[in-house]
């Protein structure tokens, strides 16, 4: 299908939307579908910034013919390996034999190992500089974001950064592709999910290629994935720099595991708390329900954590264990953290929730609660406790 946009003079955005898939990396949920975005640049050369998953190389080729009118194609830049940015290299290879493969060191180190050896590989270096004509691009090396190598690429005439996943998002584009060409509200947390998911990890890596493209001057920002960012440029750049400084707002997400209701009262109970003691913003998650990607996303918009869960076979129950192991792994910092637990009949999981705490080094409330069945008054007094005692400190953080 044909899905090209002129979006300034010779540069072009072609672009595949996936509603098939269900997950991201087989792990994240996608009930917004993903777009993915390469780009067209045409001069005395032509270069084509990514490549394409292999499922849409039809459509990619199609495009890129559509635009090129038979001029032949020099080079392909390859910011990133992960496979929906490369997966279709080789059949471009075969279409463009004499096609330089533009790309660091990593890169074709992690190219070879995706698709063996490779011919024509134009191995560039930080800053370098290759020229098309009348215009010229720039390549910036962003390691870790989020694989090593990870680079973006500025087209210096027209202020352009194709940034690669660096500002991208979940979701298809449906309709039009620019930030101010209609309303993308309802796919906002799909940003912020995209970022905290696959770049969470990576937020003092982040810390530096802001800092990197500080001076940089950018009229585009072309991501790989989602809206193209033109008139909401210093926005989207200000909420990569809040998130990555881990710079959370006043509010407390509890997430809790329960079997048969008891945990969960305990939940409900301590949010009551909170609200008396004033925090206005709280998210309660039964992780049996919402996939990590959502609670991961909310504890970069949150200071506070609290985190529940019943015993199963005197250990924690699995889908809390599962979620607690994906915060660890994404290594999120700076919160305020409490916990509760049921025993069932053995315990098990408050051992795993205090565990869980000083790996992630959260600053801890003092009391917890770790209780048989049904919570009865003295339960309910130390999750009032609980919940006075994370109120207090937000409240001593973000004074109103
Ligand atoms: Fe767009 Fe890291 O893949």
């Amino acid at each position: 299908m044909k899905n090209n946009i002129e979006i300034k003079p010779n540069i072009f955005w072609i672009g595949a939307n996936d509603r098939k898939k269900d997950t991201w990396e087989n792990y994240w949920p996608l009930p917004n579908g993903m777009a993915y975005n390469a780009y067209v640049i045409k001069d005395e050369k032509i270069a084509l910034v990514e490549c394409m998953d292999k499922d849409f190389y039809e459509d990619y080729i199609e495009n890129i013919k559509s635009i090129t009118k038979g001029q032949k194609v020099d080079y392909l830049v390859i910011n990133h390996v992960e496979p929906d940015h490369s997966g279709a290299i080789k059949d471009l290879i075969r279409e463009y034999p004499e096609i330089q493969i533009v790309g660091n060191k990593k890169t074709y180190k992690e190219l070879t190992q995706f698709y063996g050896e490779l011919n024509n590989f134009y191995e560039i270096k930080d800053k370098d500089i290759i020229n098309l004509g009348q215009k010229s691009l720039t390549f910036y090396m962003t390691p870790m974001l989020h694989w090593p190598e990870t680079m973006m690429t500025y087209l210096n005439e027209d202020k352009i950064l194709f940034s690669c996943d660096a500002f991208g998002s979940y979701g298809t584009n449906n309709g039009g592709i620019f930030d101010d060409q209609m309303n993308w509200d309802y796919l906002d947390v799909e940003v912020q999910r995209y970022y905290t998911n696959i770049v969470g990890k990576y937020c003092a890596n982040t810390q530096n290629a802001l800092k990197k493209l500080k001076d940089v001057e950018i009229s585009l920002i072309c991501p790989s994935h989602g809206r193209i960012w033109r008139s909401h440029i210093d926005e989207i750049i200000a909420k990569y720099d809040k998130w990555s400084s881990y710079n959370t707002d006043k509010g407390v997400v509890i997430a809790y595991s329960s079997m048969y209701g008891h945990t969960e009262q305990m939940a409900d109970i301590i949010a009551h708390f909170l609200v008396e003691y004033g925090i206005k913003n709280i998210r309660i998650y039964d992780v049996s329900k919402v996939h990590p990607s959502y609670i991961i996303n909310d504890l970069f918009n949150f200071k506070g954590a609290i985190f529940g869960s019943c015993s199963y076979n005197n250990g924690i129950f699995p889908m809390m264990g599962a979620l607690l192991e994906k915060i660890e792994n994404v290594e999120i910092k700076n919160h305020y953290f409490g916990y509760f637990a049921n025993k069932s009949w053995a315990g098990g999981a408050a051992k795993r929730l205090s565990k869980f705490q000083d790996k992630m080094k959260w600053q801890g409330v003092e009391t917890y609660c770790d209780t048989f069945g049904t919570p009865e008054s003295e339960d309910i007094e130390l999750c009032r406790k609980i919940a006075k005692e994370m109120a207090d400190k937000l409240n001593s953080d973000f004074p109103e």
